[in-house]
This record gives structure tokens, C-alpha cells and sequence, in this order.
């Protein structure tokens, strides 16, 4: 496994970051041993970095991921999440510091490595959609500060979704140290130029410009959920329906414009969807790490073998530059 500076943090990341979410579903609808196995699995392969958040399957991931590194004895780097609901919106330095008390007892931490806001990100609060505006980002981060000074958190960050407008802005203005940001190949508008035909949320090259203002990136929806590995086939523990980010109207959509880069396994780039779509992440030298949902200890051993594979040759990301503009005229 390679580690990757996480921005100005200090902290270095692996490669291949370990999700727990509902999506992969693990840490959500797994049984206690299939997370022990799996995460006792990625420690021996390098994996430091564990994603959590407040609500995933409403506090089960931080309590099974809590309860699994405390009987591993494990020291691995933790991120979580605070999601601010409507009735949040007046009292955010107080829901904040609730939020992570409860993620911190859960997890049986005393600090946690990352402390990130979930909520996208919009120019102007629209409670009813989950957006915080850009003015709420200043009473967030103060509060985040405050729990640093307390030593409950080291590091914080934000959610790269939302308004690509205020996304760009906030990278600037939100003294975060981390975003999450949505990067497949699927949707590569956070990290590549796209054609104005481009049929999802152009993200503008987000990446490039968290990475300049010395933000570590995060990568999420690196398997656009799971519709990457080609089939519409869930794992039992992974989560039956999954809405797109930022790409396909719905996930069988996903599934077949993913064919669309079958070309990778056919010309013996790669041997699979998956290893296509993960080393892609990784090409891109500004993701500190890729995140991904896992539903079985072969998920993430098929992934940790991707990863080492190493980016794709130059040859195979030129190839697939031609395939975006082709979006527009490709029916599904
Ligand atoms: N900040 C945010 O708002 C946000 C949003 C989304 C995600 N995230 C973070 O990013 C993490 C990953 O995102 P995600 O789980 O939504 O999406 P993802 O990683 O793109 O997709 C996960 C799905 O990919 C499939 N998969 C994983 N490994 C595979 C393998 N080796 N072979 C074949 N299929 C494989 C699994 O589906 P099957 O088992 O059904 O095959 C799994 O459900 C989350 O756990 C979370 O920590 C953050």
C-alpha cells in the first residue's frame, strides 16, 4: 500500500480508504464477524483511513466500527461526519458539539482524526434539500476549531457536494483541511476539463483547486456506488437501491453508460469494471485517498489488488477523454 499526504494535515493517507457506509453496507447490515475479519484484512494490507458518519444506518457504523477497532486493539486514522438538520440551522455551534459528543461516545474514541460537515454545500442555506449556504460555514468551522482546542478532533473538513459555484468557494474561504469529493469515471468533471454537452453536474475541476489551497481530497462514489462493476447485482449486505450522485437519473442508468469503458477490459488494459474504475481514482495525483463502500472481505481484497496495480498507462486515460463527449449521444 502507498500513502498520500491528506492536504497540509501531517497525516498520510492510504491509497485505498476504507468507506462505512450503507452503500457497501458492512458496517450497517454485516455481521460482527464479517467486520472483524474484514477490517483485521485491510489493516494487514495498509489500509489507515476509515470513513464514518453520524448517520449511517442512524449510528450502527460508528458503533461497529468503534466496538471492531477497540477489539482489534487497531490505531487507525477515523473520519466522521455532523449532519445539520432544518431545526439545526439556529443553533449550529450547539448541534455541532452535540453531533460529535454522540459520534465520539459511539465510537469509544476520546478524539477523532476528522471531523467533517455532511451537509452539501449551496450560495445560500435551502434547509428543505439539507444545503447550508456559505455564511454557515464560518459558525461551523468555529465550532470544529473550538473542539480542536479541546482536543476532540485533530482535523476537519467539508462535503464536496452541493452548488459547484459555492463548492469552488468554499475551498477558498472555509479554512477546511479535507473535502470529500465525488470523482468516477462516470463523472470525471472534478478532476478533468468536460465538454459543455457534459450531461451531469459539471464540478468544474473541484479538485485541482481544493488540492492548490492545500485541501486533502478525499474521493467518494469512486464505483458511482456500486454501478461500476458493470451489473446491477447487489451483495446481501449492500444496500438494494442506491440514488446516483451526480450522474444517471438512476442506478441501472449508471450500469449501462459503465459499459461504455468496457473498451479498458477488452483491450487488455485492466480485468475488470472495477479495476478500470478504481485505478482511474487513482491516476489522479491529487486524491489523497480513494474511499470505498465495501460489502465483503473480497470486495476490499479485490480493491487493495487494483490499487497496487498502480495508475492506468497515459494511453488508457486518453482513450477514455474520448468517451465523455460521447455521453450526448449515447441513449439509456
Ligand atoms: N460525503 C458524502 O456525502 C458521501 C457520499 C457517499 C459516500 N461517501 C463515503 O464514501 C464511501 C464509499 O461510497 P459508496 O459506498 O457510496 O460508493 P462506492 O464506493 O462507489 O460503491 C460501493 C459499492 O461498490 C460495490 N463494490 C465495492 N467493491 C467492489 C468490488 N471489489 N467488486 C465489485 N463491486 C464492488 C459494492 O456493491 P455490491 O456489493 O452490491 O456489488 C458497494 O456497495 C462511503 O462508505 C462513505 O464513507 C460520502
Amino acid at each position: 500500500m502507498k500513502y498520500r499526504p491528506l492536504g497540509r494535515t501531517g497525516l498520510h493517507v492510504s491509497e485505498l480508504g476504507f468507506g462505512c457506509g450503507g452503500v457497501g453496507g458492512l458496517f450497517v447490515r454485516g455481521e460482527r464477524c464479517e467486520m472483524l475479519r474484514t477490517v483485521e484484512r485491510a489493516i494487514e494490507l495498509g489500509v489507515n483511513y476509515f470513513d464514518t458518519a453520524s448517520i449511517y444506518g442512524d449510528g450502527k457504523s460508528e458503533s461497529s466500527l468503534g466496538a471492531v477497532l477497540r477489539k482489534l486493539g487497531v490505531d487507525a486514522l477515523v473520519g466522521t461526519k455532523v449532519r445539520l438538520s432544518a431545526s439545526d440551522m439556529g443553533r449550529i455551534p450547539d448541534a455541532v458539539m452535540e453531533s460529535v459528543e454522540g459520534s465520539l461516545k459511539r465510537l469509544r474514541l476520546d478524539c477523532v482524526d476528522l471531523i467533517q460537515l455532511h451537509n452539501p454545500i449551496g450560495l445560500y442555506r435551502d434547509p428543505e434539500r439539507g444545503y447550508v449556504g456559505l455564511d454557515d460555514l464560518k459558525p461551523v468551522m468555529l465550532a470544529f476549531q473550538s473542539l480542536q482546542e479541546q482536543g476532540k478532533v485533530k482535523f476537519c473538513g467539508i462535503n464536496g457536494l452541493g452548488e459547484t459555484e459555492a463548492l469552488l468557494q468554499a475551498v477558498e474561504l472555509a479554512g477546511a483541511q479535507s473535502i470529500q469529493i465525488c470523482y468516477n469515471l462516470i463523472n470525471p468533471s472534478a478532476g478533468y476539463k468536460v465538454p459543455r454537452s457534459f450531461p451531469f453536474q459539471d464540478f468544474c475541476q473541484l479538485m485541482q483547486k481544493a488540492s492548490r489551497n492545500g485541501l486533502g481530497v478525499i474521493a467518494i462514489r469512486v464505483l458511482a456506488g456500486g454501478a461500476l462493476s458493470g451489473t446491477d447485482n447487489r451483495h446481501p449486505n449492500a444496500d438494494e437501491s442506491v440514488s446516483p450522485i451526480a450522474s444517471g437519473r438512476h442506478y441501472a442508468e449508471d450500469v449501462a453508460r459503465s459499459r461504455m469503458f468496457q473498451f479498458l477490459v477488452e483491450q487488455g488494459y485492466v480485468d475488470s469494471l472495477v479495476e478500470a474504475a478504481i485505478r482511474f481514482v487513482v491516476s489522479n495525483s491529487a486524491v489523497s485517498t480513494a474511499l470505498v463502500g465495501f460489502s465483503s472481505l473480497e470486495q476490499l481484497d479485490q480493491a487493495a489488488e487494483c490499487v497496487a496495480k498502480g495508475p492506468l498507462p497515459s494511453k488508457a486515460l486518453n482513450q477514455i477523454e474520448e468517451v465523455w463527449p460521447l455521453y450526448s449521444k449515447a441513449d439509456f
